[in-house]
């Protein structure tokens, strides 16, 4: 039995429909990422978990229990925000015990919960001090430690680290994977950001337009899109379009070249259908035999340190192709180059 299950669970508003559908199972222990871009209903999503609205339709169950109309403060959910939402009068130490008082737990069980939480987030110096006192990574990790200090259940988190310049971002995330680790709580993490979804869960969930796209291990999602927008949102995509032609293995691009996957494509009504290739899977030089090939004129060549990404064209569609560093690719800016794939790096998705 999974942890927290939604059964088709949409949510209107007025004419807006915020979410759609959406059905989701989490197991216990699990760091799963609600990622999509925004206003694409995740933050609906975890707030009809955590209580704040109520679905327009579905069901919800967390810990063997239907939770649609159970009020917040009684699902055991600790939740963090963007923007903290600490108390500004009350003390570091106050501000965690908060939650633990209205629970009415008792003073001792408070304070050696405020202790152990103070320590996981390695802030013990500083319980008496003023929110203000602190500066914005450390009132996050005050945030969190007042989520988990009464130990919940399930730990909501959106978009926790977005007002974090990068480099104090990029330090959070190691410490949330840390603190996951240790506490093993379940827990959902919204992010329109696909590279810190990437970087912290153990799977991923894509959002487009209030639906749920996929579902799946941050590299699978990555290596296998489901659909057209997952493909495009997650990692950096070539994508080109044409028709199938008699095998289901065979794209004819617009300019009459043919091109081979391993997998059977996507196919419309129309006969159209599309294939992915990531950047990495692009080699350049002559094709080996069974190869596909395109002639590419590189319009641009980014040094991104120990790679280089060429941008450029063929037949109008944008290739994007990661290459070591060399002097060939360096010198290729304006000049057409011979790019190389091999069938099985075509991933077959649906047509636009
Ligand atoms: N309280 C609300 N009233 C009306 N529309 C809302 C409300 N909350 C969210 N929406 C709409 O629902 C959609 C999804 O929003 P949201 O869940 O906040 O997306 P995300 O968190 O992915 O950015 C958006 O179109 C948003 O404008
Ligand atoms: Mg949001």
């Amino acid at each position: 039995m999974s942890h927290l299950h939604l059964r088709q669970v949409s949510k209107r508003f007025g004419a807006v429909q915020a979410v759609i559908d959406a059905t989701l199972q989490v197991q216990a222990g699990e760091f799963v990422s609600l990622l999509g871009p925004s206003g694409s209903g995740k933050t609906t999503t975890l707030m009809m978990i955590a209580g704040f609205e109520e679905p327009t339709a579905g069901s919800i169950e967390l810990a063997g229990r239907q939770v649609e109309h159970v009020p917040p403060n009684q699902r055991d959910i600790g939740m963090v925000f963007q923007n903290y939402a600490l108390f500004p009068h009350l003390s570091i130490a106050a501000n965690i015990a908060f939650p633990l008082k209205v629970r009415g737990r008792p003073r001792a069980e408070t304070e050696a919960a405020v202790r152990g939480a103070l320590a996981l987030v390695g802030l013990e110096e500083m319980a008496t001090r003023l929110p203000r006192q602190l500066s914005g990574g450390q009132q996050q990790r005050v945030a969190l430690a007042r989520a988990l200090g009464y130990q919940p259940t399930l730990l909501l988190l959106d978009e926790p680290l977005s007002a974090l310049d990068k480099n104090l971002r990029e330090q959070m995330q190691i410490e949330l994977r840390r603190i996951h680790r240790q506490v093993g709580i379940t827990t959902l993490y919204v992010t329109h950001d696909q590279a810190e979804a990437m970087t912290l869960s153990d799977r991923i969930v894509v959002f487009n337009r209030g639906r749920i796209e996929q579902v799946g291990a941050p590299l699978e999602v990555y290596a296998r899109p489901a659909t057209r927008f997952a493909a495009g949102f997650i990692g950096d995509s070539t994508i080109l379009d044409g028709t199938a032609s008699t095998a289901p293995t065979e794209l004819r691009l617009p300019d009459g070249t043919t091109l081979h996957t391993a997998q059977p494509l996507h196919t419309n009504a129309t006969g159209a259908a599309s294939l992915l290739i990531r950047p990495e899977d692009f080699h350049l030089g002559e094709p080996p035999a069974g190869a596909n090939a395109l002639p590419v004129q590189v319009l641009s060549v980014l040094n991104l340190g120990p790679h280089l990404l060429l941008i450029g064209q063929h037949a109008g569609r944008e290739i994007r192709i990661r290459t070591p560093v060399s002097p060939a690719a360096l010198a290729s800016e304006g000049s057409t180059i011979t790019a190389w794939w091999l069938p099985a790096k075509s991933w077959p998705i649906p047509p636009a």
